[in-house]
């Protein structure tokens, strides 16, 4: 990461800074599938677009729908259009784009389950150039992760050049994640593993990044000394039913809070690791979630949507879209959380995330102290500033700072979002922002593990959650209703009440 210079005219020279890649080869496990549809092909094609993938790279699908590479190609030009605006899908591209796939009918085998296209793996290694880069995304089933390690050791897939890309979830608990990473480690070695957690690849989470450890003005302020409190929101509208055996069993904790608003805590509060490089980063991570306490059960809110409306729409309640009535699952849940080291100790982080809320809002805000006095009158007014790191809706980050009022008439002091997205400053291009997932598999290609989670980094994460878990099992209390479409149960704003605080408003 380079800051840009700036030109005679004031904007900022946005020449894209891209690291070249030589011709690689990806291989999509899953590429039928959702995710792979509406993630991975549509930010593949964005990075063809804008001249990303060289020479001749190729992509390969494999699943087991037994499909020729012709429908494959016809399937992914119709996700295309149902993922990408039209003006980015101009005929000639997409064809070029098309040209560079081809798929592989391929069942992996699981233990006591042969493989329905035994031939599948011949085909597959036919299709790959050895030498290069072959990065293989495990877009499957969690418990197809560790059979498909074995199986692309055991066709002699696992050499040098090649890496796997690992979704989540990573695990359900500490002792599957440990048996997940032993299997793994078995077949790849840790600079071979890329387990992602998209919300990294999120652009507003690396300007973070940017925003604390490129400038003088913050880290001073980035202690206990000045901040008042860390509140971080992922708030879907979306119901559980989509994944609904999966969420049943999950919940919002192992779901959310484990690995997208950990990561996002420990960006928050690690401290300046020496260099931007995978293992210093991921260090200081790690040292962050060892820090971390296990909540208190009265720090622990859990919510269950009921039925409810939202937009005008009425939506069914949690039981009903999961298909398990009287399900003890949590679909919300709020935490307030300590951090045991010398930067964070009195400083607490609320953390809040829940399904069927009223806006679709996952923001961070850093809420920093007030003036220690002030010398203006009491009924002027004034706030403390606050840090908005805005991950969506409105990728952004924003300072609220205090300054008079215009006007000839007394000094009265009015709190102002001061914009740090910097569109106007950056010019054409600053609008477009990456998605996550194009970003993090070019990372991959590259081989810079920067925005990946370490294996000892998900263990730490899975042993925090396994023991947060356990805090409210023995309460053994049901989660608590909240309508689908408000803010969540009222015992997560009185989780904030009861300490003076309040959650910032959850906008559309
Ligand atoms: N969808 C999301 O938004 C999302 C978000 C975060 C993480 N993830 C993770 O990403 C992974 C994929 O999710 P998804 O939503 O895309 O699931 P999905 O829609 O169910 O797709 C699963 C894919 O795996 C293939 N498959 C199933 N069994 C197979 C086997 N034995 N051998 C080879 N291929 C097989 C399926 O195709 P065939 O039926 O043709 O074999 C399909 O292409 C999961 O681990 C999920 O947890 C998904």
């Amino acid at each position: 990461m380079r800051a840009g210079t700036v030109r005679p005219d004031g904007k900022a020279d946005m020449v894209a800074r891209v690291t070249p890649v030589d011709p690689f080869d990806l291989v999509i496990f899953g590429g039928t599938g959702d995710l792979a549809r509406r993630r991975i092909l549509p930010g593949l094609y964005r990075r063809f677009r804008d001249g990303h993938l060289p020479g001749d790279t190729r992509i390969v699908g494999a699943a087991r729908s037994r499909l020729d590479s012709a429908a494959w190609r016809a399937e992914t030009a119709r996700a295309l259009e149902a993922a990408l605006p039209a003006p980015l899908l101009d005929a000639e591209t997409r064809a070029a784009f098309l040209q560079r796939l081809s798929y592989v009918p391929l069942d992996v085998a699981s233990p006591g389950r042969p493989s329905d296209t035994p031939d599948g793996w011949a085909a597959l290694r036919a299709r790959l150039h050895p030498g290069r880069v072959q990065a293989f995304h495990l877009s499957v089933a969690p418990d197809l992760f560790g059979p498909l390690a074995a199986e692309l050791h055991r066709h002699g897939l696992a050499g040098d050049k090649a890496r796997i890309v690992v979704e989540k979830p990573f695990g359900h608990d500490l002792a599957s994640a440990r048996t997940l990473n032993r299997t793994l480690a078995r077949h790849f070695s840790e600079d071979q593993i890329y387990r992602i957690d998209h919300y990294l690849g999120k652009e507003t989470v690396q300007n973070l990044m940017a925003v604390r450890f490129g400038n003088m003005l913050f880290e001073p302020l980035w202690k206990n000394q000045y901040i008042d409190h860390v509140q971080i929101t992922v708030a879907e509208t979306v119901g559980a039913g989509g994944r609904a055996a999966y969420y049943d069993r999950a919940g919002a904790m192992r779901d959310m809070v484990q690995n997208h608003l950990m990561q996002l805590l420990c960006l928050i509060a690690m401290e300046p690791p020496s260099r931007y490089e995978p293992d210093a980063v991921r260090d200081e991570k790690l040292k962050v979630i060892r820090a971390l306490r296990p909540p208190a059960p009265g720090d622990i809110v859990r919510g269950q949507y009921r039925a409810g409306e939202l937009g005008g729409i009425a939506v069914p309640g949690y039981g009903e879209d999961v298909g398990a009535p009287g399900s003890p699952t949590e679909s919300f849940v709020a935490l307030k959380l300590h951090i045991a080291n010398w930067r964070w100790n009195g400083t607490p982080f609320y953390l809040r995330t829940g399904k069927r809320m009223g806006a679709r809002h996952s923001e961070i805000v850093v809420r920093f102290k007030e003036p220690p006095h002030s010398i203006f009158e009491e009924d002027t007014g004034k706030g403390a500033n606050e840090l908005r790191i805005r991950l969506q809706p409105n990728e952004g980050i924003d300072l609220s700072v205090t300054i008079k009022a215009p006007g000839p008439g007394a000094m009265r002091l009015i709190n102002v979002p001061l914009d740090m997205t910097f569109a106007e400053a950056l010019g054409a291009g600053a609008e477009t922002v990456p998605d996550a997932y194009e970003r993090l598999i070019m990372d991959v290609i590259r081989g810079n593990q920067t925005l990946f989670m370490r294996g000892d980094e998900v263990e730490a994460a899975w042993s925090w959650t396994d023991s947060a878990r356990a805090a409210w099992a023995k309460g053994r209390q049901s989660p608590a209703p909240y309508d689908a479409g408000s803010t969540g149960p009222d015992a997560a704003s009185i989780l904030m009440h009861r300490d003076g605080r309040r959650w910032r408003e959850l906008s559309p």
